[in-house]
């Protein structure tokens, strides 16, 4: 297995990942995407991107006889976070170290692929690691694909041209800021088919929130893309919409489902 450890302070990615999987709208996709994946007995399930392990454990329960579920992340200290809390769960989930970009995994070996808010941060191009899914899918199997347009990110700002300015920046910050809307044409060109799409959107709290934007707003006012009285103004309103029960940020996102062909002259090349 490609060992591609990302050095990044775990604890706080540990903090974040749980937080962003302790949001009520991110708690209402897990089924969604579960239900999409139509996990059945002995299935094989590779969960890229699988961060501290949950989706891959809470996938593993729906498995039965000699099903199996293989975690990858690219972070050795998230691998080891998914191991530990798996310990005595008894379920079959085992977690590697290795790069969605360039699998250590052969051919057409697993029933089905799961992949959420993974492709925003790839550092590559995100096509290659749909490319990577399907590869690994046998025919007949499923990927089922989970990712953000953060261009899509709503905010009820006061200034309108302010907060759009934030939006764009806050996009083009993320590395692939736009590989949401792209997600149907990855997976289709990735030789999947019968694509299907589900819109699916993210109330962003106000805690969350700050937590999710102020480090890139640091970045950006000290490149120099806002003022700093344009930044305070733009936080005391929402830090008032907020105090008056008025904040409101949502952020949209698509599940992506597709099937490799069975057939071999069939599908994109
Ligand atoms: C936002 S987190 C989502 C984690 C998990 N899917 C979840 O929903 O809780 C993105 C994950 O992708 C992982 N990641 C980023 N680039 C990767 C790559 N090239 N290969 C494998 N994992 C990667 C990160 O380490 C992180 O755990």
């Amino acid at each position: 297995m490609t060992s591609v450890s990302i050095p990044i302070d775990s604890g706080f990615v540990i903090r974040y990942i749980d937080a962003g999987n302790a949001l009520p709208d991110i708690r209402a996709l897990k089924p969604v995407m579960l239900e999409r994946l139509a996990l059945g007995p002995g299935m094989r399930l590779l969960e890229l991107g699988c961060g501290a392990g949950d989706d891959a454990r809470a996938s593993a329960r729906h498995l039965r006889g000699d099903g199996r579920v293989v975690g990858i992340d690219a972070v050795a200290t998230l691998v080891a976070e998914a191991t530990r809390r798996s310990l005595g769960s008894h379920l079959p989930v085992e977690f590697r170290v290795g790069d969605a970009l360039a699998l250590d995994l052969p051919d057409g070996t697993f029933d089905r692929c799961r992949i959420e808010r993974l492709l925003m941060h790839v550092d590559g191009d995100p096509a290659r690691a749909v490319a990577e899914a399907a590869r690994v899918l046998r025919p007949g199997g499923r990927a089922v694909v989970f990712d953000f347009d953060w261009d899509a990110f709503v905010i009820d700002g006061a200034d309108r041209e302010v907060t759009r300015r934030i939006v764009r920046s806050f996009s083009d910050g993320i590395r692939n800021g736009w590989v949401g809307r792209a997600l149907p044409r990855l997976v289709a060109d990735a030789g999947l088919e019968d694509v299907t799409v589900l819109p699916h959107g993210v109330a962003i709290p106000y805690d969350f929130f700050g937590w999710l934007v102020s480090s890139h707003l640091d970045s950006a006012l000290a490149a120099g893309l806002f003022t700093p009285t344009e930044l305070i103004a733009w936080w005391d309103q929402l830090d008032a919409a907020h105090a008056g029960g008025g904040f409101f940020a949502a952020l949209l996102g698509f599940v992506v489902t597709g099937t490799k062909p069975t057939d071999g002259a069939r599908g994109r090349p």
